[in-house]
């Protein structure tokens, strides 16, 4: 089961069988999340060895995402645990020290330095809402506003814009080095603040230039979306914070507006969390739910993301399926009702020739798919961007670059040989298409690709009859 818009699933005890991670694929994942926030490393070596068991399984690439912690506060050790906070009640954030009713320590120690008196600051995903009063000796007297239950080890939310945390912390480090030695494909950065942040994390990789997923989940990303996209390979809309550190009613807004700012830059939007909730228990989801799954859809998500629902849920396989069919669905009936991207810009060849690849597509002569030949994943990517009606085929050489694709909307890769010249590279993608059975003899498709072999970036475009081959 496949949709163009492809699928991210999130890996944890519920998922770790090989039975499971192959049922996801078969669901319509290409993409596993693993949440480096939680696990062990023993934990997140046996989930990298499933989904290269998978790909051996199902015979064609997969993407593994590594999802960096980033500048999150988290409460230490309360006891009781949890604690129950009443409106009206004192609470003091401290260094260090135990925690109880009456104050906790955090896992950010300078935490009083960045704060001031009229700050909100939220525990456990929002169930606390708590008001500073007043900072002192490295403590901060609050004032409880709204009750609720908060647990040991659960997040604080403060004004992303004052935190004084790096963007990348030593466990980020320590987690980047893990997945370098992993060998995984994606790496996602929490609580990512502006196009700096990006940088930094960039800086740090050297040589293994890996594609950065900004996640965009504090109010100063939201606002500086355009610039973060400049530094960053693609961006996810993490509406779990975001809907922390924002009014709720604010998310389905910003949500399109995301979606249509990567559009425009032609970088890949992610849409993520609670998108199949219920289905951590259930086996089928909430009307609102597939509602949700299908308007971001519409909305030009290159992807979709399951988190809990396949990480920790009853019915991992379910939802996977489940998002991969309302997908499917919207994208093949929801044409009158998908949102109007914004004018995207076409400045260099490359981006002209995948604009014009998927205007001759769009034309009357039915061709029936667009392909090309890629050692980077940039014509792939070009083409992606334009959003054509008809599959795009990318044959790429290395392999760990077809990984990387798995979250292009619309994209297929396949293998292929370096050619010897252009000739080589036309035939091969005809052979191609026809040994994968994806075009018969006759069929019309585009091709878009470099000439001179290896020495050019995307210059050239061939309506090409299949079978008339040129070898
Ligand atoms: P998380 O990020 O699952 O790592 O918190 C996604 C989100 O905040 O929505
Ligand atoms: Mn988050």
């Amino acid at each position: 089961m496949t949709a163009r818009t492809k699928l991210v699933c999130t890996l944890g005890p519920a998922s770790s069988t090989p039975k499971m991670v192959q049922g996801l694929v078969r669901a319509g994942a290409s993409v596993f999340r693993l949440n480096f926030s939680h696990g062990t490393p023993e934990d997140h070596d046996r989930m990298v060895a499933l989904v290269r068991q998978a790909e051996e399984v199902v015979g064609r690439p997969l993407a593994v995402l590594v999802d960096l912690p980033g500048p999150k506060v988290r409460l230490g050790q309360l006891d009781p645990d949890p604690v129950v906070f009443r409106p009206g009640q004192r609470f003091e954030l401290r260094p260090d020290g135990p925690g109880d009713e009456t104050g906790a320590p955090t896992t950010y120690p300078g935490l009083a330095g960045d704060l001031r008196p009229g700050d909100r600051v939220l525990l456990a995903d929002g169930a606390v809402e708590l008001s500073v009063e007043a900072v002192e000796e490295g403590a901060v007297r609050t004032r409880c506003v709204a009750g609720g239950v908060a647990r040991s080890g659960q997040g604080v939310n403060v004004p992303a814009e004052r935190l004084g945390l790096p963007a990348v912390t030593p466990r980020d480090r320590d987690g980047l080095a893990r997945a370098f030695a992993l060998e995984v494909d994606l790496i996602a950065q929490s609580f990512v603040r502006g196009p700096e942040d990006v940088r930094e994390l960039r800086s740090l990789m050297g040589s293994r230039n890996l594609p950065i997923i900004a996640k965009i989940e504090t109010r100063p990303a939201v606002e500086d979306v355009a610039g973060i996209l400049e530094e960053a390979d693609a961006i996810m809309i993490a509406r779990g914070d975001l809907g922390v550190e924002l009014p709720n009613e604010e998310i389905p807004l910003i949500q399109k507006e995301l979606v249509r700012a990567a559009r425009a830059a032609g970088r890949p939007a992610i849409v993520a969390t609670q998108m199949l909730e219920s289905m951590i228990h259930a086996p089928r989801p909430t009307r609102a739910e597939t509602t949700d799954v299908a308007n971001a859809v519409l909305d030009g998500a290159d992807a979709v993301m399951l988190s809990g629902e396949t990480a920790v849920g009853d019915y991992p396989f379910e939802a996977a399926a489940t998002a991969t069919t309302i997908a499917s669905y919207a994208e093949s009936r929801g044409g009158p009702f998908r949102a109007i991207p914004a004018a995207r810009h076409h400045t260099t060849a490359g981006a002209a020739v995948a604009h014009a690849a998927a205007s001759i597509q769009a034309s009357e002569l039915g061709v029936v798919a667009i392909t090309c030949y890629t050692e980077t994943g940039r014509t792939a990517k070009l083409l992606s961007a334009e959003r054509p009606g008809v599959p795009v085929y990318a044959f790429i050489p290395p392999v760990d670059v077809r990984r990387a694709m798995c979250l292009l909307w619309g994209v297929e890769t396949l293998p292929a040989e370096v050619p010897a010249d252009t000739d080589g590279m036309i035939a091969l993608m005809d052979e191609g298409l026809q040994i994968h059975g994806l075009a018969r003899t006759d069929d019309l498709v585009v091709m878009a690709a470099a000439s001179p072999t290896g020495r050019a970036t995307t210059n050239m475009l061939k309506i090409h009859r299949v079978g008339s081959s040129v070898r």
